[in-house]
């Protein structure tokens, strides 16, 4: 299949893309608190042998399907001449669309704690929650950040999404080595880091185990066609085993870059590993307020801003999704595209943003069966994207690329750019583990989640 599609300039180009939407707040904000909640190392260890035994395979197949197709995940199926897995594309645009409306809302209230951070505003940490009750200003960064993202989807592939990723990955990855060095020099940085990677098998649980899971898939933008999309911007030489490999390699490794500062920051001050979902907006900037005025605002602005870069880069792919759909399917012009899905995606983001607090039905939103309290908005919708559809995602696109499209076109496809994958060990383990270990496990992932977190029926506790 020739077309004329845009296409990523070249390797580097496309790993920066392809890295920029798997780095996100998934890797720096959820991972820590993941991290802590799961008691440390035992969870990290967890996390790597899924990143590369189960979602390895998922990231090469997402993206050799893009690239098969040349299509957006609606169009793909159609494309491939098997139009009844077309559902999986919808559910794609569908999920990227929810998830897009709140990680909106959560990447303004890291623009605006960069901006605060600027102004030596350190008593932020202590008013968190009236800080994002505050609507106008919360709302007005995060109208501002879904406009960022629109103008530079707007630009195209190369010269919008590739290009900010090339200058966004590279300077990410410079600030978050000068803090983690930083940190480093704290004092009790021992401390932390023991707590991070000295493993405590008793810590090893089926629910440490389960969103472990969860964490990679969503950090590695896995089972919901934002691959696929991106795939069908790639050159048909390159090679997608190896980009892919250093794609979770670089996703890995800036998680774990993320751990090795932020723990160093939390012990030296004593404080919790478990501040959950407001350690980084709740416990840092009390840190940060303690290394005094000067040092204080370069080290904390330089920490929101790493965190709005990430941001951004995966705010770009989720994006890409739906306007990829419009782009191809409806023949709309890219400017119309992304600006319409930009005033959608803002919209159905709007009850997110005033769930926190501001408007109480919105943070009362529902009461999951056998639950005692009520879940806000924004955790439903992240519940029931990222938690439910994923794994859903993922197991579908599983079963398309062996018992429908075949192992024998999927592995053709991965071999162009590389001769030797079809002879190669990776080659067959990619197989096995599609074929077997990916359904099995996501299957369970996916049925368990519905039984835990929307019927409150529960295995293990
Ligand atoms: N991977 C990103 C993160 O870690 C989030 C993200 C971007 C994503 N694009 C995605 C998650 C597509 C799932 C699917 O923050």
């Amino acid at each position: 299949m020739v077309s004329n599609r845009n296409k990523f300039t070249n390797k580097f180009g496309f790993i920066a893309a392809a890295a920029g939407s798997a780095v996100g707040l998934g890797n720096i904000w959820r991972f820590p608190f993941e991290v802590g909640k799961g008691g440390g190392a035992a969870f990290l260890v967890v996390y790597l042998v899924f990143c590369f035994v189960l979602c390895y395979p998922l990231l090469i197949t997402e993206i050799a399907i893009g690239r098969r197709a040349q299509k957006n995940p609606v169009g793909a199926f159609r494309a491939m001449k098997h139009p009844n897995w077309t559902f999986i594309g919808f559910l794609s645009v569908l999920c990227g669309i929810l998830i897009l409306s709140f990680y909106n809302v959560v990447s303004g209230w890291v623009f605006g704690y960069f901006v605060e951070m600027l102004l030596g505003n350190f008593a932020i940490g202590d008013n968190f929650s009236e800080y994002v009750k505050d609507i106008r200003t919360v709302g007005g960064y995060s109208l501002f950040f879904i406009a960022v993202t629109a103008f530079i989807v707007s630009k195209g592939v190369t010269q919008g999404i590739e290009k900010a990723s090339k200058i966004m990955m590279p300077t990410l990855l410079v600030i978050i080595l000068g803090l983690v060095i930083y940190a480093f020099t704290l004092d009790n940085a021992a401390e932390g880091l023991k707590f991070y990677l000295i493993p405590d098998p008793s810590k090893l649980t089926v629910e440490v185990i389960y969103s472990a899971l969860g964490q990679a898939f969503f950090s590695l933008s896995l089972g919901m066609g934002a691959l696929i999309t991106y795939g069908s911007y790639l050159k048909k030489h390159e090679d997608i085993v190896f980009s892919g490999f250093i794609v979770t390699l670089a996703d890995v490794s800036i998680a774990f870059l993320a751990g090795l500062m932020i723990f160093p920051f939390i012990f030296s001050q004593g404080l919790s590993t478990e501040g959950g979902t407001g350690l980084i907006f709740i416990t840092l900037p009390g840190m940060f307020a303690n290394l005094g005025p000067v040092l204080g605002i370069i080290v904390g602005s330089l920490f929101f801003l790493l965190l709005s870069f990430a941001a951004l880069t995966s705010t770009i792919s989720l994006m890409e999704l739906p306007v990829s759909y419009l782009v191809d399917q409806h023949d709309m012009k890219r400017e119309y595209a992304v600006w319409i899905s930009a005033f959608i995606i803002f919209l159905i983001g709007i009850p997110s943003l005033v769930g926190n607090g501001y408007s109480p039905f919105f943070t009362n939103f529902i009461t999951y069966l056998g639950a005692e309290n009520p879940t806000d908005f924004m955790t439903f919708i992240a519940d029931l994207s990222s938690n439910t559809l994923l794994p859903f995602g993922g197991l579908s696109i599983a079963v398309f690329s062996v018992y429908v499209w075949k192992r024998r076109k999927l592995f053709r496809e991965l071999s162009y750019g590389r001769e030797s994958f079809l002879k190669s060990w990776t080659a067959r383990y990619v197989g096995f583990c599609l074929q077997y270990i990916a359904p099995l496990i996501l299957g369970m992932i996916f049925i368990i989640t519905i039984f835990e977190t929307f019927l409150g029926i529960h295995f293990f506790k």
